[in-house]
């Protein structure tokens, strides 16, 4: 593999661990935990995994070295840190006895299934220090939750003699561990099931994990991008632009870039669901922004546009859900129909709101929204073009008001999606101190015996050496949500708090930003130099830790 000068260099940076990983290790277990919610059909669902204690690493006395194979999965989209994750755990597993072996499964949790495997060497680990991707043993989408799954998995832990399975994901791929781990602890296998909190998006958080890894590189790089395009706009004065940021259902993506380049509008889906808001009012409220700063001569600005939005719509939302039910239920039925059969299909078998809401859709939302689902059963919203359906519409509405006489600027629009090539950025410090350390935390799980746990770090806004890392019990973070039209134990996403300090902070300036011209241009992700510069957490983590 041809490496690029960045990468040596980077190759040599060694992550900062915090005091309590630093040395030999002592576990201090807290309380007993309950699930945030539904907690009588989660402990009856995880009767061997429920309940457990929050657990903190302190620092401790020497203690002979463990014998414990470890495999490691990377589950789903990509996140920047994954390759120091695996880093923490391989060094502290060989720390614990040189002898000790490092399997990597291949392209996701379907590798374990299909006994897709390869030893991790610390030559092959050593390539992959601090850099973004999931290459070095590959992701994929293959849920984990059949039982046929599981005993084929358990074929080749037996085989290659592992002690625990680490499976590094976002909630979906956290929620398929815990089963994974209640269901071998139900047969007394003696293997253990650890997670880890990954996903971009920043929606795997609540009272125990600040923040997934992965959302501190991914905002820097869209919100590096944003500046460029905010410095772009304001020098040539002639378009608007519309930019969808990925995130999946929670807009904390879409506000972390908002409150790192201060954009003229930023939607922010939650708010939209609760203020019960119709496209049409989305476009109103776009429209008259530029309306406004065509007045002053500013026919340029910038909208911020989070990927999940239309689900949030609340009568798109309704429908959505219907649609998931129906899909669930007659998938079959209509998957083999052309297109316009499909389309004929799903209007005659929807209730009449739904089905009224279906028909105003442009063909190729509708299009999107009765595809099928991931794995998972989310809407693939990465695929919805909602930044060039809300542009189209807002020109619209601008149109009509210069006939009324209304509005006399000019209105053009660029369309841009940030997602992608965020996703395997080389992490920033903070992901590369963060990822290691969830690494190491996730190897004293195993050696101390722990399973369905996931791996923690908190105090993230303290230097690194004062986090804090241990492990909490998955099923804390569980409740029962419908999901393909059954309910079932899900650990629960996280949706950007409308009464939460990031989005005050937000919503205290976001009217200044939409009328005068405030863009702050962060600029690019900084390796070296000054900590305040390279070192920086997210505003949203440090708007957290403050309140
Ligand atoms: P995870 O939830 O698996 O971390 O994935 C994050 C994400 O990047 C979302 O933001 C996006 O909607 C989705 O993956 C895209 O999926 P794919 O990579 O399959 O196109």
């Amino acid at each position: 593999m041809k490496t690029s000068l960045l990468q040596k260099a980077r190759a040599q940076y060694q992550p900062k661990l915090p005091k309590g990983l630093q040395g030999a290790v002592k576990v201090k277990e807290g309380a007993a935990t309950q699930s945030v919610g539904d907690q009588d059909e989660i402990k009856k669902l995880f009767p061997n995994t429920y309940g457990m204690p929050i657990i903190e690493f302190v620092p401790g006395e020497e203690y002979a070295a463990r014998e414990m194979n470890v495999g490691i999965i990377l589950s789903g989209g990509q996140a920047p840190g994954g390759h120091n994750v695996i880093c923490g755990i391989f060094d502290a597993v060989k720390r614990q006895n040189a002898n000790n072996k490092v399997y990597g499964f291949l392209m996701g949790p379907g590798g374990l299934v299909d006994h897709d495997y390869i030893e991790l060497t610390s030559d092959y680990v050593d390539k992959y220090r601090n850099t973004g991707g999931f290459d070095m043993i590959g992701s994929g989408r293959t849920k984990l939750e059949k039982e046929e799954q599981f005993e084929k998995g358990l074929e080749i832990i037996r085989e290659l003699g592992i002690k625990a399975v680490v499976i590094i994901g976002g909630d979906d791929s956290n929620t398929n561990a815990c089963v994974l781990a209640e269901y071998y602890a139900a047969k007394n296998y003696g293997i253990q099931v650890i997670g880890c909190p990954k996903t971009i998006d920043g929606d795997l958080k609540n009272a125990q994990i600040e923040t997934s890894f992965g959302f501190d590189t991914a905002t820097k790089v869209y919100a590096e991008l944003i500046g460029n395009i905010e410095r772009d706009a304001n020098s040539a004065r002639k378009y608007w632009h519309f930019v969808k940021l990925m995130g999946r259902s929670a807009s904390h993506i879409a506000l972390e870039c908002a409150l790192q380049t201060q954009p003229n509008i930023c939607l922010v889906s939650e708010e939209i669901e609760k203020e019960d808001m119709t496209l049409n009012q989305i476009v109103e409220q776009i429209a008259t922004a530029v309306a406004q700063r065509a007045v002053a001569g500013n026919n340029f600005g910038v909208v911020l546009v989070p990927e999940g939005l239309i689900e949030f719509i609340p009568a798109i939302g309704r429908l959505i859900d219907e649609l998931n039910d129906l899909l669930a239920a007659h998938g079959s039925d209509y998957k083999d129909l052309d297109k316009d059969a499909q389309h004929a299909y799903i209007l005659a078998h929807l209730s009449k709101e739904n089905a009224d809401t279906f028909a105003t859709l442009p063909e190729d939302v509708a299009r999107q929204l009765s595809l099928d689902r991931d794995p998972h059963g989310n809407v693939q919203v990465s695929l919805i073009e909602t930044e060039k359906l809300l542009s189209n519409m807002v020109g619209a509405k601008l149109d009509e008001w210069k006939k009324e006489g209304k509005y006399k600027g000019s209105f053009a629009s660029q369309h841009h999606f940030f997602g992608y090539e965020g996703r395997c950025a080389a992490p920033s410090n903070f992901d590369a101190d963060y990822c290691y350390a969830l690494g190491v935390s996730a190897a004293n799980l195993i050696a101390n015996g722990k399973t369905g746990y996931m791996a923690i770090v908190q105090n993230l806004s303290a230097p690194a050496e004062d986090w804090k890392a241990g492990g909490v019990p998955i099923t804390m973070m569980m409740n029962m949500e419908r999901r393909n039209g059954e309910m079932k134990p899900v650990i629960r996403k996280a949706l950007v708090e409308l009464d939460g300090a990031p989005f005050k902070k937000f919503a205290e300036k976001r009217d200044e930003w939409a009328r005068e011209t405030c863009f702050v241009y962060p600029g690019p992700i900084q390796y070296w130099g000054p900590s305040e510069v390279c070192d920086r957490e997210t505003r949203t983590l440090a708007l957290e830790n403050e309140a």
